[in-house]
């Protein structure tokens, strides 16, 4: 009995379960010229390897890209159909390969790895910064050019966006609460707790010109956050110093001010939808506009804008490259699933993206149809990654 060709196949490691069906093959047919117990036997063993078999990361015909408030999770909730589609994408699926999938959301105010951290306790699965993208993510590309300036971050709690702010490379980045600190008459309205001032740095304003204003999360003092902004733009730059002509203040490139999330409103626990950093780009606007007569140019990422869309193309494709061990050619179909029409459908539409509007968080159908179709309309992120996965299948 020529059974050479059989041992070899056995140790040797199969990468695909083709592989694995054409070695069955091979060896069934050497085997039958031998004794049948021996042939079951062999035949039950490569079975079981085949049913244990991890699903081998093979080219996936579809990948997802996540939002998550309003789609996994509302406020402190996570919501059931979000470990349902988990489950699904890490293998449990009728194609038994891991599907990959990122998160992008417009939320931040924490570093990518602590919010990785969490989430992974949230949902169950590991969730890996190399697949996950927050608002402020994409000013690790722009950190160079303002390592050394003065920079004012905003956002979020005490001085945590300061934190994530360094952790990026910004390494002069101080907080409206500094400010406050230095001179609270800059905001008489307001006292600082003691857990506010603990976080505060000693700054002197006045000798501190700052040359660019990030809004990496959702403020939580509009009132002092619009007055400190103001204060910087109408100053040239340094707090408390004499106001430069509005046309000054105008010039390209004086202050940089930069959004991160554009979202006016989004969903947390509360039964309506909350007003988010997009409301208070708003009310900075107005208020700069009765003030000067005109608004502030400004630079908005986050999601629809193209360049938040364009840093999770690149994500993407590094995170396959982690998984395969090889960067595939092209991205296969992506597979956006949201809850806001504005950001979610229309910026994954614009990037060429399949898009799935789901029902459980900003969109919803009792007031209409949605102003940017989505590919497909989904109860919640179980039924959207159902829907796509069969829609995948059918195509092939
Ligand atoms: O502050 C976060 C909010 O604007 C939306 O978050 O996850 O729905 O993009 P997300
Ligand atoms: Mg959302």
């Amino acid at each position: 009995m020529s059974c050479v060709p059989t041992a070899l196949i056995l140790h040797k490691p199969v990468s695909h379960m083709n592989g694995l069906l054409r070695s069955q093959t091979i060896l069934s047919r050497n085997i039958v010229q031998g004794s049948s117990s021996r042939f079951t036997r062999i035949n039950r063993a490569i079975s079981r390897a085949f049913q244990n078999a991890a699903p081998t990361p093979r080219s996936p015909p579809l990948v997802f890209a996540f939002d998550i408030d309003g789609v996994l999770i509302r406020g402190s909730r996570v919501l059931p159909a979000a470990k349902r589609a988990l489950a699904m994408l890490e293998g449990d699926n009728p194609m038994r390969v891991k599907i990959p999938y990122i998160l992008i959301t417009n939320g931040g105010g924490s570093s990518e790895e602590d919010r990785c951290l969490r989430l992974t306790k949230q949902l169950g699965f590991d969730i890996k910064p190399t697949q996950f993208i927050q608002a402020h993510t994409i000013l690790k590309s722009i950190v160079e050019e303002y390592a050394e300036t003065p920079v004012l971050v905003l956002g979020g709690k005490y001085d945590m966006v300061r934190r994530v702010a360094k952790g990026y490379g910004f390494q002069k980045a101080y907080t409206t609460l500094d400010v406050h600190a230095w001179n609270p008459s800059v905001w008489p309205f307001h006292e600082l707790s003691d857990a506010e001032r603990a976080t505060t740095q000693h700054v002197d304003f006045a000798t501190t010109p700052i040359s660019a204003i990030f809004v990496f999360h959702d403020p939580r003092n509009w009132s002092l956050d619009v007055q400190v902004i103001c204060d910087v733009i109408q100053s040239g730059g340094v707090i408390g110093g004499p106001y430069i002509p509005v046309s000054e203040q105008l010039k390209e490139r004086k202050i940089d001010l930069v959004f991160c999330n554009p979202d006016l409103v989004w969903r947390g626990e509360f039964e309506r939808p909350r007003l988010g950093q997009g409301a208070f780009r708003e009310a900075f606007q107005a208020v700069y506009k009765a003030l000067t007569g005109t608004t502030y140019p400004y630079v908005q990422h986050g999601k629809p804008t193209e360049s938040t869309y364009k840093f999770a193309q690149k994500v993407l494709s590094d995170r396959l490259q982690e998984l395969l061990g090889h960067r595939p050619q092209n991205i296969p179909q992506v597979y956006m699933v949201g809850d806001n029409p504005e950001s979610d459908i229309a910026g994954a539409n614009a990037a060429k993206w399949s898009s799935i509007l789901v029902r459980t968080g900003v969109y919803d159908p009792s007031f209409g149809p949605s102003p940017h179709t989505p590919t497909y309309e989904a109860e919640d992120v179980e039924e959207a990654v159902k829907w796509a996965i069969n829609r995948e299948m059918s195509k092939s």
